[in-house]
């Protein structure tokens, strides 16, 4: 099969060589079709990505993505952003499972969000209404509501879960979080076998850090989602661990939750766990579950052996000797 690989800027191109290798010792038979995008390739080509990306991702309807900056406050609007929006990838998964030998807070994290991926404040309608008062829209319609909802429900039922939970403020956003609420709970009604809850974000949020395993499918709209995204990573022992997938009906993006991590960028540091397991979800989606499962306990015997473990989770290697290790377990 074809892939687009689109290492990105910092970190990425170190982690993007790890898939790389890993998806040839792994005999995947993958052609990737490599793309420059990012803050680097805009300074050097006053481009956000290379001609011919669109046209890729459209053809292949599978890319895999590394992280990409985006100036804060000014500049150009995130490349992330623009690729969900264009190719209509509406709902972003994000597994949170806790990992054996990854120092973290708890041992028995096993939830997955489904993040809404293409309004809310996402969708970057703002202005100056006038020089000292800004206004932004969250934009929430009944449609992407109701998709992101049937998404969570189903994706539930395939995979065996139980417990689907709608985050939301509906009680201060009446409107906003409240039709998406509303449309939660119309939804539910076509999945009997599966419990709907709901709760409020910032309960939320003091739940997860209390108690991760009362949830199961966490269904928020897009900035709620990214919030939780980060803090659920934190449970699990850091960004370095938390894989995603953009998902729509013709294209899924792959791509790690973290960020291009400027502070480690090009000194072989960096954790590639994340960037891999998105790459196993990738082969698991395309008929490779077999290699996806070998990739994926090759990561975590590395991981529990803790010999060539990287700094952010206290070990001494480099991105570059952690990738030698999984690929001697494959
Ligand atoms: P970040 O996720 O890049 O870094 C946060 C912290 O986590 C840093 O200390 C970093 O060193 C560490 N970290 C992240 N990934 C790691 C890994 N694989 N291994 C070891 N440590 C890791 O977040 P930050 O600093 O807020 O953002 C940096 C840039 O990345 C910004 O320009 C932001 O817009 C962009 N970004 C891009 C994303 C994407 O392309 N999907 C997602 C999030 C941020």
């Amino acid at each position: 099969m074809k892939a687009v690989l689109l290492a990105g800027d910092g970190i990425g191109p170190e982690i993007a060589a790890s898939v790389k290798e890993v998806s040839e010792k792994l005999e995947t038979g993958i052609e990737w079709k490599e793309f420059k995008a990012g803050a680097g390739y805009y300074e050097e080509s006053g481009k956000l990505f290379e001609d011919g990306l669109l046209e890729a991702i459209a053809e292949t309807g599978v890319a895999l993505k590394g992280p990409t900056a985006t100036p804060i406050g000014k500049g150009f609007r995130s490349i992330n952003v623009q690729l969900r929006q264009h190719f209509n990838t509406y709902a972003n998964l994000r597994p949170v499972k806790s990992i054996a030998g990854v120092p973290c807070r708890y041992e028995n994290v096993d939830l997955v969000i489904v993040r809404e991926n293409t309004e809310d404040l996402y969708k970057g309608i703002e202005y100056m209404y006038d020089k000292d008062t800004a206004h932004g829209i969250k934009l929430i319609t009944k449609a992407a509501s109701e998709r992101i909802a049937r998404f969570a429900f189903e994706y539930a039922r395939k995979h065996n879960r139980k417990l689907v939970t709608a985050v939301h403020k509906a009680n201060i956003m009446k409107l906003t979080d409240g039709l998406f609420l509303d449309t939660f709970r119309q939804v539910a009604k076509d999945y009997p076998d599966i419990e709907a809850k709901d709760v409020i974000i910032d309960a939320l949020c003091m739940k997860l850090v209390t108690d991760p395993a009362q949830f199961d499918v966490l269904v928020a709209p897009n900035l709620y989602g990214d919030i939780i995204s980060d803090l659920c990573a934190g449970l699990v022992g850091g960004l370095g661990f938390a894989p995603s997938a953009n998902i729509g009906d013709k294209t899924v993006i792959y791509e790690a939750v973290h960020g291009s991590a400027p502070d480690i960028a090009h000194q072989d540091k960096a954790n590639p766990t994340a960037l891999l397991l998105s790459f196993a979800m990738l082969l698991k989606d395309h008929d490779m579950a077999d290699k996806a499962e070998k990739l994926r306990s090759a990561l975590f015997d590395v991981i529990a052996e803790g010999k060539h473990t990287t700094a952010d989770i206290g070990g001494k290697a480099g991105t570059k000797e952690f990738t030698k290790a999984v690929l001697e377990k494959l």
